[in-house]
C-alpha cells in the first residue's frame, strides 16, 4: 500500500455513511451500518495481502489455484469504538487473531494512558490492522501504534471510517509508515476534539449510550 491517506469512494460506502451521519438513524441500523461498511473497507485494506498458490482438485480437474500466504492477520481494536468495526472484518477474516488497545485521556495532561492491552503473538510477523472509526486528534491512535511497534508490529494499516485532517496530520508525522484507509476525510475538529461534519459519538452511536 504505496499512499499514506487512501479515502475510500465506491458509492455503496458513500451512501451507507450518508445513512450513518444522520442524527435520525436509529441505534440498530447504525449497528448495522457499521457492519457492512466494515466489510467494504476491509477490501480495500487488504487488497495487496500476500498471496502463494496450491494445488487443489476441482470436479473436473487438478489446479493450482490462489490462496493467502504468511500468518494469520492481526485486527487490533481501539477501545471502545473499534469493535464496531471488527465485528463486521471479523465476518471477512474470521481466522483474524484478535487483540484490544485500551485508552484513555489524562485530564491533567490530556496525554492518552493506556489501561488495557492484549494482542496476539508474534506480531512482528503479522499483517496488523488496527480499527477505530474516527480518527479525530490523532493522539490515542499515535499512541496505539506506538504500543504495537513496542510489541513487534512492523507491518501496520490503520482503518478508520470518518478522519479529520488534524488526525491524518499527527499520524503523518508520528508513524508516516502507517497506511490510513478511510470513508471520508472530513473538514475539521471542533473545540472538543469531536469531528465536523461528523456523525457525533461513535461509540455512543453504536452502543445506544449517552
Ligand atoms: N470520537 C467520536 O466518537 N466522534 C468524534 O467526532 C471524534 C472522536
Amino acid at each position: 500500500m504505496q499512499d499514506h491517506l487512501t479515502i475510500v469512494k465506491h458509492p455503496l460506502v458513500q451512501h451507507k455513511l450518508t445513512l450513518m451521519r444522520e442524527k435520525g438513524t436509529s441505534t440498530a441500523v447504525f449497528r448495522q451500518l457499521l457492519r457492512e461498511i466494515s466489510q467494504l473497507l476491509a477490501y480495500e485494506v487488504t487488497y495487496e495481502l500476500p498471496m502463494a498458490t496450491k494445488i487443489i482438485e476441482t470436479p473436473m480437474e487438478e489446479m493450482e489455484a490462489p490462496t493467502l500466504a504468511g500468518r494469520k492477520l492481526a485486527l487490533i481494536s481501539i477501545l471502545r469504538a473499534g469493535n464496531g468495526l471488527l465485528d463486521g472484518m471479523l465476518e471477512l477474516i474470521p481466522s483474524a487473531r484478535v487483540g484490544f488497545v485500551g485508552l484513555y485521556r489524562d485530564e491533567a495532561t490530556l496525554k492518552p494512558v493506556q489501561y488495557y492491552f492484549k494482542v496476539p503473538d508474534r506480531l512482528e510477523k503479522r499483517l496488523v490492522i488496527v480499527v477505530d472509526p474516527m480518527l479525530a486528534t490523532g493522539n490515542s491512535s499515535a499512541a496505539a501504534v506506538d504500543l504495537l511497534k513496542e510489541a513487534g508490529a512492523r507491518d501496520i494499516r490503520f482503518l478508520c471510517l470518518l478522519a479529520a485532517p488534524e488526525g491524518v496530520a499527527r499520524m503523518k508525522e508520528a508513524h508516516p509508515d502507517v497506511p490510513i484507509v478511510t470513508a471520508s476525510l472530513d473538514e475539521r475538529l471542533n473545540d472538543a476534539g469531536y469531528i465536523l461534519p461528523g456523525l457525533g459519538d461513535a461509540g455512543d452511536r453504536m452502543f445506544g449510550t449517552k
